[in-house]
C-alpha cells in the first residue's frame, strides 16, 4: 500500500463517462474506503514489463509498482503459476516438496541465522506474525515503529502504522521515533536515531513496559524513503537487544533487490535481524508473504500455539516465489537496480540543479525520494508535489508521492527499468516542473 494520500475520485474527478461510470459502480459495491490513484484515475487493462496499457490503449510508463518487482505478467513467472495450479493446490498440511524447495531457496538468500520460513499471504499478516512472535519470546509487549511508518492493515499492524492511523491510533504500550530523516535540519533525526530509540526504551520502562521489538522498514518508505547512516542502525538495534527486545526488519518494500546491493535492505546496515518479513515484490503480483525467523525465537511458540495459514505456503504460490527468485537471479536484476539506479539518480539530480523546488535526491537502487520544498511553506509544497505525480501521469509516466508532508516524490519501477525508461521518466518530470 501507498500512503500517498490518493484522492477520492469521486468528488473531482477529471474521468470520461465510461470511467466515471466504472466509478459509481466502484462506489456503490465496494463501499467508502476504497481511492484510486490520480485525479483522473486509470483503467488498466494490460501490464508488460515495465508498461501498463488502459482500456484505451494508451501505454503508460510504470515507475511506480513494486508489486510487479520482476515485470509485469513476466512470462516465467505466470507459466509457472498456471503450471502448478493445474496441477494440485493444497495447503501445508499435506507434504509438499515444492514448499521446501522454495522455503530452502528464501532461506538461501538471508544470513544463516534465520533458519525456519513460515508462509502468510500478505505483508500485514508477515508483520502480524512477526509480532506475535517478538511478544511470546520475549515476555514484553512495547514495539517501537518510526512516526510515519506503515506495517499493515491488520488491528495489530495497523495500530503500528501511524501513516494509517495517525499518532493517537498507536496505542500506548508502543513507542515512536523520528524517522531518520537525512535531509531536513541537516539531517538532524538521522544522526539521533539511536538516541532516540533509547530514550523510547527508557520511557517505556518508566511506564513499566517491557520492549519486544524495534519493527523498521528498511526504506522507511512511509516516511518519506531514508537511506540513514549503517552504524547507527546497528547501534538502534543493539539497544534494543539489550533491553531484551528483538529486531525485526520490514522488507516488504525494500526486499528482493530493489535497494541494488543484495537482496535485502537490512544488509546495507549490516544489520542482523531476528525476523525478516516480507510482502510484495515477492510473487511478482501473486498475493504471498513470508517471515523468516531466528529458530529459537519459536522454538515454544511453535509448541504453544502453532500456525496454520490455508493459502500462506501453498503450491502454487511456492512456484510463483521460485519463479521471481530464478528470474531476479537469472536477469540480473539486482545488478540492473544498482546500474540503471545509479544512472537515474544521476538524471534526477541534474533536475535538481535546473529546478529551485527540488529540495533532495535520495536513492538505493531503484529506490527513489525526490523531495520538492517551496521556501518553508509545507503546504505549497504538498500541493507541488500533488500537482507533479498528476502532471506525470497525464504525460504518461506513473509515480506517486509519501512522506508525513505529502511532498516527496516516490519513484520505485519494476526492476527491469532500463536506461531508455529512466531518460523518459526524468524527461517526462522536467516538463512536469517546468510547467508548475
Ligand atoms: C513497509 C510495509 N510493510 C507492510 C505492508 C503491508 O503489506 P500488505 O499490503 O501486503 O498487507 C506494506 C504495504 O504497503 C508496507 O509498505
Amino acid at each position: 500500500m501507498s500512503q500517498s494520500s490518493p484522492t477520492n475520485v469521486l468528488a473531482d474527478a477529471d474521468a470520461s463517462a465510461g470511467d466515471r461510470a466504472l466509478l459509481e459502480r466502484r462506489a456503490r459495491l465496494l463501499g467508502p474506503t476504497y481511492r484510486a490513484f490520480y485525479r483522473n484515475p486509470i483503467h488498466l487493462v494490460r501490464g508488460n514489463g515495465v508498461w501498463l496499457y488502459d482500456a484505451r490503449g494508451r501505454k503508460f510508463l510504470d515507475a511506480y509498482n513494486n508489486v510487479a518487482s520482476v515485470g509485469h505478467c513476466h512470462p516465467r513467472v505466470v507459466e509457472a503459476l498456471s503450471g502448478q495450479a493445474a496441477t494440485l493446490n493444497t495447503h501445508t498440511r499435506y507434504l509438499s516438496e515444492i514448499i521446501l524447495d522454495y522455503a530452502e531457496k528464501l532461506l538461501g538468500t538471508v544470513p544463516a541465522h534465520l533458519g525456519h520460513a513460515m508462509f502468510t499471504c500478505t505483508g500485514s499478516e508477515a508483520n502480524d506474525l512477526a509480532i506475535r512472535i517478538a511478544q511470546h519470546s520475549s515476555g514484553g509487549t512495547g514495539v517501537i515503529i518510526t512516526d510515519f511508518a506503515y506495517h499493515g492493515a491488520t488491528i495489530a499492524t495497523a495500530q503500528l502504522s501511524p501513516a494509517a492511523v495517525g499518532a493517537k491510533g498507536v496505542p500506548l504500550h508502543h513507542r515512536t521515533v523520528a524517522a531518520p530523516d537525512t535531509f531536513r535540519d541537516h539531517g538532524r533525526a538521522a544522526k539521533d536515531f539511536a538516541k532516540n530509540v533509547a530514550a523510547a526504551i527508557e520511557d517505556m520502562r518508566a511506564q513499566n513496559i517491557r520492549p519486544a521489538a524495534l519493527l523498521l522498514d528498511s526504506a522507511f518508505s512511509s516516511d518519506g524513503i531514508f537511506f540513514p547512516d549503517a552504524a547507527v542502525m546497528r547501534e538502534a538495534a543493539d539497544h534494543v537487544r539489550k533491553a531484551g527486545g528483538i529486531v525485526i526488519a520490514d522488507e516488504v518494500q525494500s526486499g528482493f533487490g530493489r535497494l541494488g546491493q543484495g537482496m535485502w535492505g537490512f544488509a546495507n546496515y549490516g544489520l542482523e535481524p531476528d525476523i525478516v518479513t516480507m510482502g510484495k515484490p515477492i510473487g511478482d503480483g501473486h498475493p504471498m508473504g513470508a517471515v523468516l525467523v531466528r529458530p529459537r525465537l519459536v522454538s515454544s511458540f511453535g509448541s504453544n500455539t502453532g500456525y496454520f495459514n490455508t493459502f500462506g505456503g501453498n503450491p502454487v504460490a511456492a512456484a510463483v516465489g521460485i519463479a521471481v527468485l530464478d528470474v531476479i537471479e537469472g536477469e540480473g536484476l539486482i545488478e540492473n537496480a544498482r546500474n540503471v539506479g545509479a544512472y537515474t539518480a544521476d538524471l534526477l539530480r541534474a533536475l535538481q540543479g535546473r529546478h529551485g523546488m527540488v529540495g533532495d535526491v535520495r536513492h538505493n537502487g531503484l529506490y527513489f525520494g525526490v523531495e520538492l520544498t517551496a521556501d518553508g511553506d509545507a503546504a505549497l509544497a504538498a500541493s507541488k508535489t500533488s500537482s507533479v505525480v498528476e502532471a506525470m501521469r497525464e504525460d504518461g509516466v506513473l509515480i506517486s508521492s509519501c512522506g508525513p508532508r505529502g511532498n516527496v516524490l516516490k519513484i520505485r519501477p519494476p526492476l527491469p527499468f532500463a536506461r531508455d525508461n529512466a531518460e523518459q521518466l526524468a524527461e517526462t518530470l522536467d516538463r512536469a516542473l517546468s510547467n508548475w
